[in-house]
């Protein structure tokens, strides 16, 4: 038996500690050894503070249900998906997939290495150079296997990588598998990524190098100057490759996100971006302007090679939403994603909250401390709102968050609703952490 200190029936337990606490794990048995993790997520489950892993009930909607991994239902409006363009249940979107099936079955059955293309996927490859006015283009089954591969598949041990230091963690680990010379600069800092460069010049004039940052960063809804970054890697010998999961298709007259806000369109050394958040399916890409580049990625990058191509569903899913995203249509859904977008920064701001970064899809609403974040998110279900909380790894200890995601198909109502929601949910969350511990509750321990 142990004793629990409690905050309206949340065990301190669960209040306290990260992920952080169980990353670097000690003891012989590989397996025994989640068990510490687990302990301690199961505190949080049962106290309402886990809110991961759920699950809809009737797809990314507007407003929709999910379930928890207790079982217990919520319904509400949903800003915790990710389909900026609301494309996941366009007619049109639908009407594709099910055609591909149709005439290609359900399975690439195979890498895009040997047999695993299909008609559709080889012209995909193409309308998304072109729309990226670029040369090339190279799919991969995911966001985070392109994020992976292009550094994997490009960088060797002896070279460099320069990496803002909040990159996303296909892109950290991608960096890791591929060389130990990593160095990190500050968040958006372009001169500190020039004296980064400059270090490694003066120590190795002959290495490759390659600079890594993103078109718009996911967790922060920030963007770097990019032409200033590709100006830097040309001064230095060095490669640019940008991540554009979060802004291509979404942001920009066009849908070309911030390298077509910035005219970058054509002069960046590597695109890669995901598909998840705006074409409404899995996969990802590499854009470049080398035919070598290339090929070479297709048969060196391992998680293009020797993984399975998209599917045919998924290729059609994609390609009829890049239609979209090209097309009038896409204008006015970028038009009323922009208008929710306003609307939401402004609601939150207006109840008192902040949130961080510029006008984007992602409206992260400044938290800070765990406890409060995690007494927040277990009030949320009751009031009917549907976001997601982050915390670490996904952003340092002490910066929680909660980050709605917004959809054009998003009704003004449902915004209102959701900065109402999250309003309510932080002043219970911050007024039961304020009344104190209140009892101590006995259980079983383990
Ligand atoms: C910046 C960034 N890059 C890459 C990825 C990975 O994309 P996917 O979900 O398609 O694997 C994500 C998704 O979380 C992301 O936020």
């Amino acid at each position: 038996m142990k004793n629990y200190m409690t905050i309206d029936g949340v065990p301190a337990a669960a209040l306290e500690g990260s992920m952080r606490d169980f990353r670097v794990l000690e003891g012989v048995d590989l397996l025994a050894r989640c068990n510490a993790f687990h302990e301690w997520q199961d505190t949080r489950r049962h106290s309402g503070t886990w809110p991961f892993s759920r699950a809809t009930e009737t797809g990314p909607a507007a407003s929709c249900a999910v379930r928890d991994d207790r079982g217990n239902l919520c319904t509400g409006v949903n800003f915790a998906s990710q389909d900026y363009l609301s494309l996941s249940s366009h007619p049109a979107v639908l009407e594709a997939a099910k055609a591909a099936i149709d005439e290609f079955g359900v399975h690439s059955a195979g890498s895009p290495a040997l047999v695993g293309n299909t008609s559709i996927s080889v012209a995909l490859e193409d309308r998304l150079a072109r729309f990226l006015k670029m040369k090339e283009a190279v799919l991969f089954p995911t966001g985070w296997a392109a994020g992976f591969g292009v550094i994997k598949g490009l960088v060797r041990s002896h070279d460099y990588i320069v990496m803002d230091a909040l990159a996303h963690a296909c892109l950290q680990v991608g960096a890791q598998a591929a060389t130990r010379n990593v160095v990190l600069f500050r968040h958006l800092d372009v001169e500190h990524c020039r004296t980064r460069l400059q270090d490694i010049r003066k120590r190795d004039p002959k290495a490759g190098i390659m600079i890594v940052t993103e078109g718009l960063f996911s967790m922060d809804s920030d963007t770097p100057d990019l032409g200033a970054m590709q100006a830097l890697a040309h001064e230095f010998g060095a490669v640019l490759m940008v991540d554009v999961a979060h802004d291509l298709g979404c942001l920009g007259e066009d849908g070309t996100g911030h390298i077509g806000i910035q005219d970058m369109l054509g002069k960046v050394d590597l695109v890669m971006g995901s598909f998840s958040k705006t074409f409404g399916s899995n996969g990802g890409f590499v854009a470049t302007n080398s035919r070598a580049v290339k090929e070479y990625l297709r048969f060196y990058s391992p998680s293009c090679t020797f993984s399975n191509a998209l599917s045919p569903a998924q290729v059609a899913t994609i390609t009829k939403a890049l239609d979209i995203v090209e097309s009038s249509e896409g204008a006015v859904l970028r038009g009323r994603l922009m208008h929710n977008i306003l609307a939401l920064r402004a609601g939150i701001r207006e109840r008192g909250m902040d949130c961080y970064g510029d006008p984007s899809a992602i409206v992260a609403v400044k938290t800070g401390d765990e406890a409060l974040a995690r007494m927040t998110a277990r009030a949320l279900p009751e009031l009917g709102l549907i976001s997601n909380l982050v915390e670490f790894p996904a952003v340092g200890k002490g910066l929680a968050r909660f980050r709605l995601q917004v959809m054009a198909g998003h009704t003004d109502a449902e915004i209102t609703a959701a900065a109402d929601r999250m309003k309510a949910a932080m002043q219970l969350g911050q007024a039961r952490l304020d009344a104190g511990y209140d009892q101590t509750e006995t259980r079983l321990a383990g």
